[in-house]
């Protein structure tokens, strides 16, 4: 069995985080260099993520997850957020971003830059931020995946008032807007759903081939 397959394995939604256990900076390091290489659509990043250790924000966050102990025990909540908005100044800036980055000019970009604009005011703004939560929840996975191959447990979740987190987090101020969050640290080792079985339909079931 590949490494990967039995990492996935190991990885479970992890209930009771050891509050005791810290991430060292260089697993921290690492889970912030993945989710900054997680692929989007067109490259364009429509996101930010937070990293949020400070013990007092995270008991504010805590009641606004219904308690959820991960909150508070695991060694860091990720946030990981969606842009506010997204217009021309978004795509200039990704375009300022790929001149520098390629070393091409802005104007050989003029094609790729409309074709963004067009499929952007193609949107309503409802849309827009459909397909940005889209392009995070890649992130998540991304994020996830890192995690499981790293020995590192993680807990995704939605279960949290989205707007009771982005005023704790002052999000609005950041141009950014919470979509899931994730709790990332060690397992504790009276945590009883590290032994439930992994529930999932059959290969044949969830597989389709033509
Ligand atoms: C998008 C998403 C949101 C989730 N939200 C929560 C949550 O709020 N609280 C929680 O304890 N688990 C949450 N989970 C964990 C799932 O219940 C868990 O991943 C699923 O049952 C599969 O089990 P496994 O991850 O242990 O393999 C969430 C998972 C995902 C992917």
């Amino acid at each position: 069995m590949s490494d990967i397959i039995s990492q996935l394995k190991w990885r479970y939604a992890t209930k009771k985080f050891d509050a005791t256990a810290k991430l060292s900076e260089a697993q921290l390091d690492l889970l912030q260099e993945a989710l900054q290489l997680s692929p989007s659509s067109f490259g364009l990043q429509p996101w930010g993520f937070v990293i949020v250790s400070d013990p007092e924000v995270r008991k504010k966050l805590s009641v606004a997850a219904w308690g959820q102990p991960q909150i508070t025990d695991a060694s860091q909540l990720i946030v990981l957020c969606r842009a506010s908005v997204m217009n021309q100044s978004n795509i200039d800036s990704y375009i300022a971003a790929v001149a520098e980055q390629r070393g091409v000019t802005p104007a050989s970009l003029t094609g790729f830059s409309q074709m963004m604009s067009g499929s952007i005011a193609g949107k309503t703004s409802t849309q827009l931020v459909e397909w940005m939560a889209r392009q995070v929840y890649i992130a998540l996975g991304v994020l996830l995946a890192t995690c499981a191959v790293e020995s590192i447990d993680a807990c995704p979740m939605e279960g949290f008032d989205n707007a009771q987190f982005d005023q704790i987090l002052d999000l609005p101020a950041k141009g950014l807007a919470s979509v899931v969050i994730c709790a990332v640290g060690k397992r504790a080792a009276d945590d009883s759903y590290a032994d439930l079985a992994k529930v999932r339909f059959p290969k044949e079931k969830v597989i389709l081939t033509v």
